[in-house]
């Protein structure tokens, strides 16, 4: 969305993006390599990120193009690329910079990657670029059960956060290969810093002192909370539980100034707000308190009251949002890479800051964290004499009064501006693809191929994210799902000249074709990276931009109207994303085995867009493609 990579990434090919058009001078964004045991043993054992040949991108980037673009527009793209790849041309040059990067880095990608897609971005994180996660609603409705149920959470996180610290944590695999596990050491202790041009991510986990403390925050009101005793055992989740119950007796709801409102702004303003609000040394030390913790925890107040066929999408909106100024919004500090959001109506999830990791390692570290709550409890220890934990003080000037006021402003207007459906498509999941010897992920994204179609009668530039954890430091690539495979599917699937047995032949082939781009985007053989790649060499040696980049149908293919991901998960959970362009959609989705997860959303100011729609109209191209394929000679097989 992630990745997601999802919104950023498309703002990276883009012609006009501020850092591509110079050289780019990287900050370090997420330091790459630890330097003890068993995790480095298992990193340096992982292949590099490859560099696909010049000439299998060039093609491959011409048939990406054929179902979205006029044949006018290939025509000229054709052109462009014959002179970018030609023999002695400025392809063969980039391409042999980029192989040299790869010989010298430990992945030529990842760095320029978190700082293109991530750290420049200068759209606000919130609906942007972080996603939000839903949990099933939990079993409690007051402040005496969010509280309980905090508290678990908390010593839940700390369990998963002993395997990374121990570096037990078990090694994934995906088609029997290791993945890196890298990103598991970027997302506890670490956060994002807005610069006044460009951002830049700070881990603590590798300081010579890392955090003991998480950070809470409750009626808009900052906490320091130790998670540790001296002796370096965690406390106990009844011990917890009185810290967070002093927490909440000492912040009542109040005229407090809501200072975490600062981190929803557009990244350039909160720069500038950054700046004036931490020239005050109290304020400084607040912010790099919330900065140095584990991670933070939002103890949420009220949220709007919904129908219950409405609760998931508006728990889905407290994480990925908060509601706005009046409900949760400020109830956060966005900048941190991991937020766990509770409130006190059994609402329960997270928020994340994309920069150091995508979806997956983030859903496995929460599936644990969910188990664990969900372990009967164990008898009370007796308890030590706990410190009281230390409210963090914030000095607001006038200026700084003015900077939260237009942040508040802002942040009504893009939670006005969201629209956000989470559907729960009930009839079948992953079982009945499998059944029909068709992958899961492709059957899906074929459905929402069909559902766009339906609504739009035109295929657009589509964007799913795969994983690159086959390789060292990998993170993402695109999966192109508007083929030309898909188009001949869904603009035969309504026409009622075409036959049955024609139609589940497109869909057979729409699916194969799919799963072979996902396996060309996991193998690292896919366009998108290796494009941007040498696009980054020629900025990086201050080249001219070759043409292809520049053209219409470049902006065009990484115009995504539909930013796709899927995030499995253990927990019945679904994470949601905003859109990636102001007439797009964001699709999030979570397969389980007899139903999925769906968190469509779509920008209100588009008065082409609306997430309901597409939402109910995936639904029907789902129930209508299993009817295709049950009536289907070759469903029965
Ligand atoms: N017949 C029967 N079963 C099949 C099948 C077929 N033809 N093809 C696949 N399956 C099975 C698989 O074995 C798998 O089984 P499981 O449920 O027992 O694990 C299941 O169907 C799912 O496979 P599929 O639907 O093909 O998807 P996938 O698990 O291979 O996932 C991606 C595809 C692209 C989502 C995955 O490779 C990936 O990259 N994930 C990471 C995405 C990411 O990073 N997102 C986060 C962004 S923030």
């Amino acid at each position: 969305m992630w990745g997601i990579c999802r919104r950023t990434m498309v703002k990276v090919g883009m012609p006009k993006p501020c850092c591509l058009m110079k050289p780019c001078h990287l900050v370090k964004p997420v330091s790459v390599t630890r330097v003890s045991g068993r995790y480095l043993t298992h990193q340096r054992g992982l292949p590099g990120l490859p560099v696909p040949p010049l000439q299998q991108t060039c093609e491959r980037y011409i048939s990406a193009l054929e179902p979205i673009v006029e044949a006018e527009e290939l025509r000229h793209a054709k052109e462009l690329v014959a002179e970018f790849q030609k023999a002695g041309g400025v392809g063969e040059r980039l391409q042999r910079g980029l192989e040299a990067r790869a010989r010298s880095t430990e992945n030529w990608l990842s760095e320029w990657w978190v700082q293109v897609a991530y750290l420049d971005y200068r759209l606000p994180v919130v609906v942007h670029s972080s996603p939000g996660l839903v949990l099933p609603r939990m079993n409690f409705s007051d402040k005496q059960g969010q509280i309980r149920f905090a508290a678990k959470l908390i010593a839940g996180v700390l369990d998963f956060k002993m395997m990374i610290d121990n570096e037990t944590l078990p090694v994934e695999h995906m088609g029997g290969k290791p993945l890196c596990m890298n990103q598991y050491y970027e997302v506890l202790s670490s956060c994002r810093v807005p610069g006044l041009k460009r951002d830049s991510v700070v881990n603590h986990a590798k300081t010579s002192s890392p955090p003991r403390h998480i950070a809470v925050v409750h009626n808009l009101q900052f906490y320091a909370l130790e998670v540790y005793h001296s002796d370096g055992r965690p406390l106990t989740a009844d011990e917890f539980c009185v810290q967070l119950e002093k927490i909440c007796r000492s912040s009542p709801h109040s005229d407090v100034e809501p200072v975490g409102i600062l981190t929803t702004q557009h990244r350039d303003a909160w720069g500038r707000a950054y700046a004036t609000l931490t020239q005050d040394e109290t304020n400084r030390e607040s912010v790099s308190v919330i900065q140095r913790s584990i991670f933070t925890l939002c103890l949420d107040g009220a949220a709007p009251p919904v129908a219950d066929e409405g609760y998931r999408s508006s728990a889905a909106v407290q994480m990925l949002h908060g509601g706005g100024s009046r409900w949760n919004s400020a109830n956060r500090w966005f900048d941190k890479t991991l937020q766990f959001i509770v409130g006190v109506d059994g609402t329960c999830g997270a928020n994340y800051e994309h920069a150091p990791a995508e979806g997956p390692p983030i859903v496995a570290l929460i599936d644990h964290v969910v188990e664990y709550t969900r372990k009967p409890e164990t008898t009370p220890s007796p308890m030590m004499p706990l410190a009281t934990p230390q409210k963090l003080l914030f000095n607001i000037t006038p200026e700084i009064k003015k900077d939260i006021e237009k942040a508040q402003h802002a942040m009504n207007t893009l939670a006005q501006d969201l629209e956000m459906r989470v559907m729960v498509f009930g009839h079948f999941g992953k079982n009945v693809p499998k059944t029909h010897k068709m992958s899961p992920d492709a059957f899906i994204q074929m459905a929402l191929q069909l559902a766009y179609y339906r609504m739009y009668q035109r295929c657009c530039a589509t964007y799913e994210s795969a994983s690159q954890r086959a390789f060292r430091l990998g993170r993402t690539e695109t999966i192109r799902s508007a083929s030309s495979a898909s188009a001949a599917f869904v603009k035969a699937f309504d026409d009622p000249g075409t036959q049955n047995t024609e139609k589940v032949d497109l869909l057979v082939k729409a699916v194969n074709a799919h799963r072979s781009y996902t396996t060309m985007a996991i193998s690292g053989q896919a366009i998108d990276r290796h494009l941007l790649g040498l696009k980054m060499v020629a900025v990086e040696a201050e080249l001219l931009i070759p043409d292809i980049y520049t053209d219409s149908t470049y902006a065009k293919a990484l115009h995504y109207n539909l930013s796709t991901s899927q995030v499995p998960s253990k927990t019945d959970c679904v994470m949601c994303f905003g859109p990636i362009v102001p007439d797009g959609y964001g699709v999030c989705y979570n397969p389980m085995d007899d139903h999925i997860n769906f968190a469509v959303s779509s920008f209100n100011a588009c008065k082409d867009t609306d997430a309901a729609r597409l939402a109910r109209s995936v639904e029907e191209a789902l129930l209508d493609m299993r009817t295709l394929l049950d009536q289907s000679p070759r469903a029965k097989l």
